[in-house]
């Protein structure tokens, strides 16, 4: 069927503000300097909504921000990426969500306010535009507590409209991952963890024993593995696909987003769950050449030209 989106994203919209090269972090009453600063689009959802988009997916956002700069930038950067920001809600109540990040070494110190993102919910869903999408994406559910409350009946409402369903939680800061996920499941065509939140909505200790217990109420399981790639589960196929060797990783911010774009952008159009899973890793691993989570993917010949010179892939 004709439809005018590939994909409807439902989710939070924040800016990041990017601290780099500090000497350490800093101590109370205290001031340091950092060397590099970077103000993007930040979000799992406008990562992920960002990236599909440049891999060609015809691509909706249904978010809330405020009335101010960041939502400026915000929306000026997903109209870059071609992605239709007709539905996103823009609040006079409430400021653009904003998170700033210090990176030292190895390390990541990062304060959010969530603003606007918060206070989107189902009410904010307008079933006729999800209707002309081909499939729903929601992600990180423990920062939105409306869309959060209601997360099994917008799948549901997804999956009666004939959508394919995809879902990242995401961490969650509070850590009582409060949702019924047996319930949840049957819904989500493709459920999208990384290895340590799967342990932890499962309460065990390794991937084999979480798998036993979540897969007889889920459709497609697929675990993020950082550096050690990526594992699906679906029936009684499994797959265990290594991660494209970086040598030269730049920072990992929203890797599992562009997985998660890479994967479903397979997945709509039918593919095996081994290509979709490999095509992940590898849009996993292009988000690692460059800062934050959309710079590599600035436009689809960028995307090749790193799958190529850094993979040897052709894509
Ligand atoms: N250092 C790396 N080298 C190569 N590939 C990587 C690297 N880090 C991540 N990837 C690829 O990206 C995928 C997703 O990354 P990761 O497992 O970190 O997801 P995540 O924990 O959900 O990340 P996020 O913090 O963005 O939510 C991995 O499965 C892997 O394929
Ligand atoms: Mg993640």
């Amino acid at each position: 069927m004709n439809k005018k989106y590939d994909i409807i994203v439902v989710g939070e919209l924040n800016v990041d503000l990017i601290l780099n090269n500090i000497q350490g972090f800093p101590e109370e009453g205290k001031e340091i300097l950092a060397d590099d600063m970077n103000l993007t689009l930040g979000s799992s959802s406008a990562i992920f909504a960002s990236n599909i988009s440049t891999l060609g997916a015809k691509t909706a956002f249904i978010g809330k921000i405020g009335i101010d700069t960041f939502g400026n930038l915000t929306i000026d950067s997903l109209h870059k990426r071609k992605v239709d920001t007709d539905l996103i809600i823009r609040s006079k109540d409430h400021q653009t969500g904003a998170t700033i990040v210090l990176n030292y070494g190895e390390d990541r110190a990062m304060v959010t306010h969530q603003g606007a993102m918060a206070h989107l919910g189902i009410n904010d869903i307008n079933v006729s535009e999800i209707k002309k999408a081909k499939h729903l994406h929601v992600s990180s559910i423990f920062l939105q507590p409306l869309i959060k409350k209601d997360i099994i009946q917008i799948f549901k409402i997804a999956k009666d409209n004939g959508l394919t369903t995809s879902l990242d939680i995401q961490w969650d800061p509070e850590e009582k991952w409060d949702v019924d996920f047996k319930t949840l499941l049957p819904v989500v065509d493709v459920f999208l963890p990384n290895r340590q939140e799967l342990l932890a909505i499962t309460k065990t200790s390794t991937i084999d024993e979480a798998i036993d217990y979540l897969l007889p109420y889920a459709n497609h399981i697929i675990v993020k593995m950082g550096s050690d790639g990526s594992r699906g589960y679906f029936l009684k196929e499994k797959y265990d696909i290594p991660a494209f060797k970086n040598e030269d990783v730049v920072d990992a911010i929203g890797a599992g987003d562009s997985f998660n774009a890479g994967f479903i952008s397979k997945f709509i159009h039918g593919e095996k769950l081994e290509d979709c899973l490999r095509f992940g890793n590898l849009i996993g691993a292009i988000n690692t050449c460059a800062s934050g989570g959309t710079t590599a993917f600035k436009n689809m010949k960028r995307v090749t030209r790193l799958a190529e010179e850094r993979f040897g892939i052709k894509i």
